[in-house]
């Protein structure tokens, strides 16, 4: 069964690079983003662990935990990550989940049998501090994943949490955002009093509420 938008994060415990982990509690009362990749000791992969290691202090400020995982063992995690600090000059500092009997790649539908039926694709969840799932993204074995993307979709999700506000395509941190239809004019003039823009009547831009 697919994990789809809206969904409790399925929980779980697991052994990982950091000992066992129970994800709802590990989680706590922040996000995390979870995220399983094919396999150790591969090209992509030990880039893509590298990029997500360098950026680990970005989703901590955003408070946002990260977690790895594949159908590798804890004991072939702890060995690859020798490599992926060699290649990338960053060591792994997030928990990565062994999962070679599979568990949770099956309880979130990571792994595509007519992809591969051995390996998990590059899933992507990130999980709320409610801990229903915010997004969901899956990309093939063979296309690495820009980790500056997922914070820049974290910082969307974050704000549209907490304001009646969307972000328009490839909008960044800082910039102007979008006034949700279901707020009237005149309730926008009182929730957004640095103003808007109104470019169509259902397509409204304000400087983003919380800068
Ligand atoms: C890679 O990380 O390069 C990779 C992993 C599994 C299949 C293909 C490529």
């Amino acid at each position: 069964m697919a994990v789809r938008l809206g969904d409790i994060a399925p929980d779980f415990t697991a052994d990982t690079t950091q000992g066992s982990v129970k994800f709802h509690e590990w989680k706590g009362n922040g996000w995390a983003i979870l995220f399983s990749h094919p396999k150790d000791f591969t090209p992509v992969c030990t880039t893509e662990l590298g990029a997500a290691a360098a950026l680990k202090g970005e989703f901590e400020k955003r408070n946002c935990k990260m977690i790895g995982l594949s159908v590798d063992s804890v004991e072939s995690h702890r060995r690859w990550e020798g490599d992926i600090k060699d290649v990338t000059g960053n060591a792994v500092n997030f928990p990565m989940i062994g999962d070679p009997d599979k568990t949770v790649a099956n309880l979130y539908d990571m792994i595509h049998p007519n992809a591969s039926d051995t390996m998990t694709v590059r899933s992507v969840f990130i999980v709320g501090p409610d801990n229903k799932v915010k997004l969901t993204l899956t990309y093939p074995a063979a296309t690495g994943r820009n980790f500056q993307e997922l914070l820049r979709v974290l910082d969307s999700l974050q704000l549209t949490a907490g304001f009646s506000v969307a972000t328009p395509a490839d909008w960044k941190n800082g910039e102007d955002v979008i006034i949700v239809p279901a707020v009237s004019d005149d309730d926008a003039k009182a929730k957004f009093p640095k103003g808007f823009t109104a470019k169509k009547p259902y397509l409204r831009v304000t400087p983003q509420p919380n800068k």
